[in-house]
């Protein structure tokens, strides 16, 4: 039977909700009683934190995921290079590229773990790239064998890991592993700041090019390169010290939440669950799923929306975008398509209850298989 209630009456059930409250208000009046507002001490004090939790020697903090990409693909002079980027990805990691003078080649990613893998590396190669940025989208790690092949080849790797903060491969951190790695602190990802990035890497003369490049270009008193300010500010900077004390909490109740969807949803015909990898932690940034039946996925998305549920579609083919039509792509980008139709990213946050995530199943299957 039909609810009488209209959709505003139901309760909402949204697809995020940053995990922010007293001790990020507190931690910012501190900041503003030192009347010292832009980059500073905590800052610094953030970096450190993030920095020690990786286990790498650096950890520049910039104003987003995007900015630090280009940060770091600036000081990698990759002007004029093609760099291997994943069609299946939000297109910060493809502008990155571009802004740095670069040209993207976009690459299919595997339909389960919906990242690149060495074998799409392989195959869209060549000898005169030096760096490639690969995405391990929704905080699923890279398979550990790129990391491998990319050294053999000499690539650097830049990795785009936007959701990954706290993911793990056995029991290093993502964010150690590759030569350099940008996290986002959006309100959306593993822990936040509004909006904010950070760079990691173990590559003393790249972070202090880095570090250069988001203050305006100077080194000590002069200004030897052309740079631009990214700087993160101790304002915001004062919501990531916080939100790093809980990241171990978060990610906790976002692997919780998870498995109660993948016990749901395997139960359900023509969908399948968010991919688990082997000897990893991912921390399920998002919970996307993958819609069989083709032509079901928005039809679930709107069954939703009836019942104030609010859901997403996974990410963006990037070569199905105007800006993008015209860019160099190796193969079909098959899978990618695929993706950008069918994946489903549903509600996960802390106020979510096993009842909320036992109705949106109710309503998936309902939607797929009556
Ligand atoms: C894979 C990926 N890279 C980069 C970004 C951009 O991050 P930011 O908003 O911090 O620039 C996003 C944001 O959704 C993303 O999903």
């Amino acid at each position: 039977m039909k609810s009488s209630k209209t959709v505003t009456e139901k309760k909402l059930v949204p697809l995020a909700v940053p995990d922010v409250g007293e001790e990020e208000i507190n931690e910012i009046r501190k900041v503003m009683g030192t009347g010292f507002l832009t980059e500073g001490a905590t800052t610094k004090e953030f970096e450190k934190m993030v920095a020690d939790y990786l286990g790498v020697k650096h950890a520049l903090a910039v104003t987003s995921c995007t900015t630090g990409l280009h940060a770091v693909l600036e000081c990698l002079d990759i002007k004029g290079q093609e760099v291997i980027v994943p069609d299946y990805t939000y297109p910060a990691t493809a502008e990155a590229v571009v802004l740095a003078g670069g040209i993207p080649v976009l690459v299919d990613v595997d339909l389960d773990s919906m990242n690149m893998n060495t074998e799409i590396l392989e195959e869209a190669y060549n000898d005169k790239m030096t760096v490639f940025s690969p995405v391990s989208w929704a905080g699923v790690p890279l398979e550990k064998e790129i990391y491998q092949k990319a050294k053999k080849l000499d690539l650097k790797m830049l990795e785009d890991s936007a959701c990954s903060l706290g993911a793990k491969i056995g029991d290093d951190f993502v964010g150690k592993i590759a030569d350099y790695s940008c996290f986002s602190f959006h309100p959306r990802k593993v822990i936040t700041t509004g909006e904010g990035g950070m760079i990691t890497t173990d590559d003393d003369e790249i972070a202090e090019r880095c570090y250069s490049f988001k203050h305006f270009g100077a080194k000590g008193s002069s200004f030897e390169t052309i740079g631009t300010n990214y700087k993160l500010s101790n304002v915001l900077s004062a919501i990531g010290v916080i939100q790093m004390k809980k990241i171990e909490n978060i990610i906790q109740t976002r692997i919780e939440k998870a498995k109660i969807y993948h016990e749901l949803l395997s139960k359900i015909n023509n969908i399948k669950p968010a991919y688990v990898g082997e000897n990893t932690r991912q921390t399920f940034q998002s919970y996307t799923c993958y819609v069989e039946k083709e032509e079901h996925r928005d039809k679930i998305r709107k069954a939703l929306s009836d019942e104030n549920i609010q859901s997403q579609i996974g990410t963006y083919a990037l070569h199905l975008e105007p800006a993008y039509r015209n860019m160099k792509k190796i193969g079909n980008l098959g899978n990618s398509t695929k993706l950008f139709k069918n994946a489903l990213t549903l509600p996960l946050h802390k106020n979510l209850t096993q009842e909320d995530q036992e109705n949106i199943c109710k309503i998936i299957n309902k939607t797929l298989n009556n």
